[in-house]
C-alpha cells in the first residue's frame, strides 16, 4: 500500500516539499536537498578519507602521471608514486605499516613516508637497496629495509604486523626473452620515446627475474604465503602485474595476472577487486604481427589486483 505523503515546509532552507510521515525526513521536517547534507558521523575504519574522496578514489580504470625520477630511470620497472600515494590513501591510516616485498629503489617506501605512514622493504639486489636507502637519507628520513629474498621476510617481520602491501612483483624471466625485434617497429602515433627493453635486475639465481616462468611462479606462491602471515586479519595487500608474450617460444599469451591470483587464493587471501592500469598515452603504439595472420594488441595496460586478508 503506497504511504501517505504530506507537504511541508524545510526547516532549514524554507521550501515547500513532502514526505511520507513514518519517514525519519518528514520527523526531522527536511527537504531532500538538505537531508542528504547532514554530516557523516559514522567512524572511517579503513583509511582518512572523507565520503567524496572515497569515491573519487574507487575508479575501476585509472591513469597515473607518469614522470620518472632518476633513480627509477635507471632501475626500468618501477610503478609511479603517484600510483602509490593512491594505493596508499585507500588502504592505509596514518601511521599504518606498509611493506613491499619486492622495494626496487622504493617507490612505496617514499610515498608511504610522504603520507605519515611506516614503511617496511625488502630488496635482494644490493644496489637498489642502496639506491633508496639514499634518497631516504638525503630527504633526512629512516628507512627499514632488508636487503634479502623476499622468501627470508619472517626473520624480520613478525606475524600479523603489517596493515598493508603494496608491490609490484618481477615477471619471472621475462627480461631475457623479450627481444624488440618481435614488434616491428611501425609507430602508428605516439607522444613519447619508444621503449627500450628493461635490463635483467642481476644475475643472483634468487632473483625471481632470473627463472624460468614455473619457477618463477612457484617462488611468489611461497612468498605470497609469507605476506600472508605477516599481514594483520581484515587488511589488503595490491599486486601490480602485466600479462605478456613470449614469442621467442611462440607463445601468444601468458596470463601473468591470473597465475598470480592462483598463488594469493592458495596462500588464503580473497580476491576483493582489479583495477585496470591504462597506460595507454605512455606507451608508443607498435605495429605487431604485420603482415602475417597473427594479429597482437599492444598490452598497454596492467592489472591492480587487490587481495584481502578476511581472517
Ligand atoms: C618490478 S621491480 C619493483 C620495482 C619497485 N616497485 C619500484 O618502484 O622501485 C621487482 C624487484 O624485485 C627484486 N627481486 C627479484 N627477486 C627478488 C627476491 N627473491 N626477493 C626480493 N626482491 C627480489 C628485483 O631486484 C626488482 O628490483
Amino acid at each position: 500500500m503506497a504511504q501517505q505523503k504530506m507537504k511541508f515546509i524545510c526547516s532549514k532552507c524554507g521550501e515547500e516539499t513532502d514526505a511520507s510521515i513514518t519517514t525519519e525526513r518528514y520527523k526531522k521536517a527536511l527537504c531532500r536537498n538538505c537531508f542528504g547534507k547532514r554530516k557523516d558521523n559514522r567512524t572511517n575504519q579503513l583509511n582518512d578519507l572523507t565520503g567524496a574522496e572515497w569515491a573519487r578514489h574507487s575508479k575501476s580504470i585509472e591513469t597515473y602521471s607518469d614522470t620518472r625520477t632518476q633513480n627509477q630511470k635507471e632501475h626500468g620497472a618501477c610503478f609511479p608514486k603517484s600510483l602509490a600515494i593512491h594505493q596508499i590513501e585507500i588502504y592505509t591510516k596514518f601511521g599504518d605499516v606498509v611493506l613491499d616485498p619486492f622495494m626496487g629503489v622504493g617507490t612505496t617506501m617514499l610515498a608511504t613516508h610522504e603520507l605519515g605512514r611506516r614503511s617496511l622493504g625488502i630488496e635482494l639486489n644490493p644496489k637498489f637497496a642502496k639506491m633508496c636507502r639514499d634518497e631516504i637519507a638525503n630527504k633526512g628520513l629512516c628507512a627499514t629495509i632488508y636487503e634479502d629474498d623476499a622468501n627470508n621476510m619472517c626473520k624480520y617481520i613478525a606475524n600479523e604486523s603489517v596493515d598493508f602491501i603494496l608491490t609490484s612483483p618481477p615477471y619471472a624471466n621475462l627480461l631475457k626473452t623479450i627481444k624488440g625485434n618481435f614488434a616491428y617497429k611501425w609507430r602508428e602515433h605516439s607522444v613519447i620515446d619508444p621503449i627500450k627493453n628493461p635490463a635483467p635486475y642481476s644475475s643472483n639465481e634468487r632473483d625471481i627475474g632470473n627463472m624460468e616462468y614455473d619457477d618463477g611462479i612457484q617462488s611468489l606462491a611461497n612468498i605470497m604465503r609469507k605476506c600472508y602471515a605477516v599481514q594483520k586479519p581484515n587488511t589488503y595487500a595490491v599486486w601490480i602485474v602485466k600479462d605478456f608474450r613470449d614469442l621467442k617460444r611462440k607463445i601468444p599469451y601468458i596470463n601473468f595476472h591470473g597465475d598470480v591470483i592462483r598463488c594469493a587464493e592458495d596462500a588464503g587471501y580473497t580476491l576483493w577487486d582489479i583495477r585496470i592500469y591504462d597506460q595507454t598515452n605512455f606507451r608508443p603504439l607498435v605495429c605487431l604481427g604485420y603482415p602475417s595472420r597473427n594479429y597482437y594488441l599492444n598490452i598497454s595496460h596492467s592489472y591492480m589486483l587487490v587481495f584481502k586478508k578476511t581472517r
